[in-house]
């Protein structure tokens, strides 16, 4: 039988905790017993699960047993007293969240790049919040039916599959679905946006009701997408996430795309990591948005180095949206605003608190819901100071147009979309405009329809990407690299609206948003791209070519450097022909694991073998035969000194020699031995040490390490930096 050590994870959102405190059983709560690899027998695991239930509740009366994984993994989800839990080994976890086209172009992948035969036959497993089936992103014409592999289905009502999209399934396993239909159609839009980036067809003349007007299109055109709904309008449950998983992964997916994340987290107590590291056994490579928790430093999240952590950077398309002021000033800040310009007038939140609901203008400056008189604001532009969504509530409040004023207009702040006319100034700018609505006894202003603005400073890295430095494994540089997130055009779900907000109207087929949720399939797609030249790779060979084939981003427009951008802007081209790459297996990322000093029953957990550590599978964390090289020091203004052995497989031509060369800033010192490798074969391998020293003081410091055989440059960061030791 399989190991009994067992982990729980328990599925409890503080946010909806009424939900479930409202269930029948208010002391019942959702855990999921996570049980690591099906055992190797071939009983039910349904029943085994069932048995062991049994035995901690009972004969408590109860439809305890909400879920069986037995796909892919082991484990199960069941409503439990807390009693019940303790008699069993615990993790808890909470709810995930969605981390919210031109891009392809602007990252040098041109619509009638090489294409491999074979990219028909790549799956793709998006876990989102589902799909519009009807997109014109998924249509099939021209498709014949999926591959052999595919075993998966279309298990969803109100939704029709096709060649194009080839399967749909939803989870529900904690109620986190409410009310909401049944079915993998996506009513919020992310995943239809996310899945079309993926490997949406191409389709011409798409637009936000004509701005970002063009060719739409994904990375994989001719790709199979599967579509596995594990995210709500709520959010999305760790039980959902690893049913996801569990059906990608028997389905035949062969790359796995995931928006979605938020704790940062032990491996062993992360859903996602979990879930990607049976991924990575079945050759599954899973692509992970970093985080929208940016620009704070150690704020990456999905950071498991089985997996790629993928930051978001600006393509050269920018929007803004004007407001001219009855002077005749204008000013202009970010925002997607579709609406064409009205004149009307404009007023301070401030000056029309609704006094008649015992509102103050030191809350209607903020138009905080039900604070502005609706009287004084009907048909006029409110100026609001950002807090909490202050153009939903003016809207309901009856105005006609918004100017935000924050503090993060200064900042080089993405563009969003609001449900009514919206710019979106700098503190600066707003009191301009208030000054002038003081100047004046009919203070007017209109706001004009978005214009494109060519960026001339793009790829950076935007404000909200999380950055570096890895809290979980420190010495492993994450985020792994950055692709555009910023402002993309990709499908919509025509069961929302442009924002999804109380009162827009605007229901589109296609819509501009941002996030390293809107990243992440950028890389999953190049991802696919990659695995559709070299079907057998790897995951961590597939990683490896598009981490050691990057563009480098400016660390001058990108001051926390690799802690922004990771080994820089991917490259689908390059990251096919990577000359040599970096490979890793499940044995590597248990070595790693083992000396990291988890315990060996944790890792049983995820290999299903007892005792898998051991002195001589211990491997140093700079050991790890990963792509990027990272190094900390505890103390600033002090001296660390690392040795990492790597090894590289040759994937380029036969007979080659690759000579080292090894960029150093000051403070660091890098060693290479030896400093030429030369192959005789394709698939061979030959290892070399790297040694680095290096003072840090407060900032990283960044070097690189570059084989080349003057046609490839395999290219790594080397970074080191302090970190406090809490
Ligand atoms: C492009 O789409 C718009 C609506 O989004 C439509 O009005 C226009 O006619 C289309 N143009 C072409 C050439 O199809
Ligand atoms: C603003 O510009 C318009 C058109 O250029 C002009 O007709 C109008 O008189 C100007 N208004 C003011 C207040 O300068
Ligand atoms: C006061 O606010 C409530 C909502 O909180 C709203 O329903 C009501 O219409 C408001 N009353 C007035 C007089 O504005
Ligand atoms: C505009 O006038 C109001 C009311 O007199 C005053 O509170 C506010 O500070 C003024 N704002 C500016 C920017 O002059
Ligand atoms: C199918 O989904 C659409 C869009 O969400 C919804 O309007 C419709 O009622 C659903 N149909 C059924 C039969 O549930
Ligand atoms: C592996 O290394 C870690 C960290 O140095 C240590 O805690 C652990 O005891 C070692 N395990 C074995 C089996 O040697």
């Amino acid at each position: 039988m399989a190991s009994l050590f067992f982990l729980l994870i328990l599925t409890f959102s503080s946010i909806f905790s009424n939900t479930f405190a409202a269930d029948s059983n208010d002391h019942l709560k959702t855990y999921i017993v996570y049980m690591g690899e099906l055992p190797k027998s071939d009983f039910s695991v349904a029943s085994l699960h069932t048995n062991m239930l049994q035995k901690v509740i009972g004969s408590r009366e109860s439809k305890s047993l909400l879920w069986s994984y037995e796909k892919s993994f082991n484990g199960f989800v069941a409503k439990l007293t807390e009693d019940e839990k303790n008699k069993l080994e615990l993790f808890p976890s909470e709810t995930q969240h969605l981390h919210t086209t031109r891009s392809w172009d602007f990252i040098g992948f041109p619509q009638d790049v090489k294409r491999a035969p074979l990219e028909s036959d790549v799956i793709v497993g998006v876990l989102d919040t589902g799909a519009w089936p009807e997109s014109d992103s998924f249509n099939d014409d021209g498709f014949g039916p999926p591959p052999d592999k595919w075993k998966g289905s279309c298990d969803s009502t109100n939704f029709t599959c096709n060649n194009k999209l080839i399967g749909a399934k939803y989870f529900n396993i904690d109620g986190f679905a409410g009310d909401e239909e049944l079915s993998a159609r996506d009513i919020d839009g992310h995943g239809t946006h996310t899945a079309s980036t993926v490997a949406g067809r191409a389709v011409n003349n798409a637009s936000l009701l004509g701005l970002a007007n063009g060719v739409a299109r994904g990375g994989v055109p001719s790709a199979r997408i599967a579509i596995y709904k594990i995210c709500h309008l709520r959010g999305c449950s760790d039980a959902d996430i690893l049913a996801g998983f569990d059906n990608a992964i028997s389905d035949g997916v062969d790359i796995i795309s995931l928006s979605v994340g938020g704790r940062i987290i032990t491996y062993f107590r992360d859903s996602i990591a979990i879930g990607a590291f049976h991924a990575m056994k079945n050759g599954i490579l899973t692509s992970n948005s970093a985080g929208n928790s940016g620009p704070r430093l150690g704020s990456v999240s999905n950071t498991a180095p089985w997996s790629l952590s993928v930051a978001a950077s600006s393509i050269d398309r920018k929007f803004f949206a004007q407001i001219v002021l009855g002077n005749n000033i204008t000013y202009e800040g970010a925002a997607i605003n579709t609406f064409d310009g009205v004149i009307y007038p404009i007023v301070d939140g401030a000056s029309v608190p609704n006094t008649k609901n015992g509102s103050a203008s030191s809350d209607s400056r903020y138009c905080l819901p039900d604070t502005l008189d609706p009287t004084l604001v009907k048909n006029k532009i409110v100026v609001c100071k950002d807090l909490i969504d202050p153009a939903e509530s003016a809207l309901l409040s009856g105005a006609s147009g918004v100017v935000i004023e924050s503090d993060l207009g200064d900042e080089d702040y993405e563009a969003t979309s609001y449900p009514l006319p919206a710019t979106y100034l700098s503190i600066k700018e707003g009191n301009d405009v208030l000054t002038y609505i003081n100047s004046t006894k009919t203070p007017s202003a209109i706001i004009l329809k978005s214009n494109e603005v060519v960026d001339e400073a793009a790829p950076t890295v935007v404000f909200f990407s999380s950055r570096g430095p890895n809290l979980i494994t420190p010495d492993i540089l994450k985020p792994d690299l950055t692709a555009p997130g910023a402002e993309i055009l990709a499908a919509w779900s025509q069961g929302t609206t442009v924002t999804g907000e109380q009162g827009d109207t605007r229901v589109v087929p296609y819509n501009i948003i941002s996030g390293t949720s809107m990243s992440c399939p950028h890389v999953s797609a190049a991802a696919a791209y990659v695995k559709s030249f070299h079907p057998t790779w790897s995951p961590a060979a597939i990683k490896s070519a598009l981490m050691t084939t990057t563009t480098q981003l400016s660390p001058s427009k990108n001051t926390d450097a690799e802690f922004a951008y990771g080994s820089g802007q991917i490259n689908p081209i390059k990251a096919v022909d990577p000359g040599l790459v970096y490979d890793a297996g499940e044995q590597d990322f248990v070595s790693f694991l083992c000396g990291q000093g988890y315990s060996n029953i944790a890792l049983s957990i995820i290999t299903g073998d007892s005792g898998v550590c051991s002195p001589a599978t211990n491997a140093t964390v700079w050991d790890l035969n990963y792509p990027s090289f990272a190094l900390s020091a505890n103390k600033p203004g002090s001296s660390v000194s690392r040795t990492f052995h790597r090894t590289v497989t040759n994937v380029g031509s036969a007979d080659s020699s690759y000579q080292v060369n090894v960029v150093a800033p000051l403070g660091m010192v890098v060693k290479v031995d030896p400093t030429t490798l030369a192959f005789k074969q394709v698939g061979e391998k030959q290892s070399f040490v790297v040694t680095v020293d290096a003072t840090v003081g407060s900032n990283v410091i960044s070097g690189s390490l570059v084989w080349s055989d003057g046609v490839h440059k395999v290219t790594s960061p080397i970074v080191a930096f302090f970190f406090p030791t809490f």
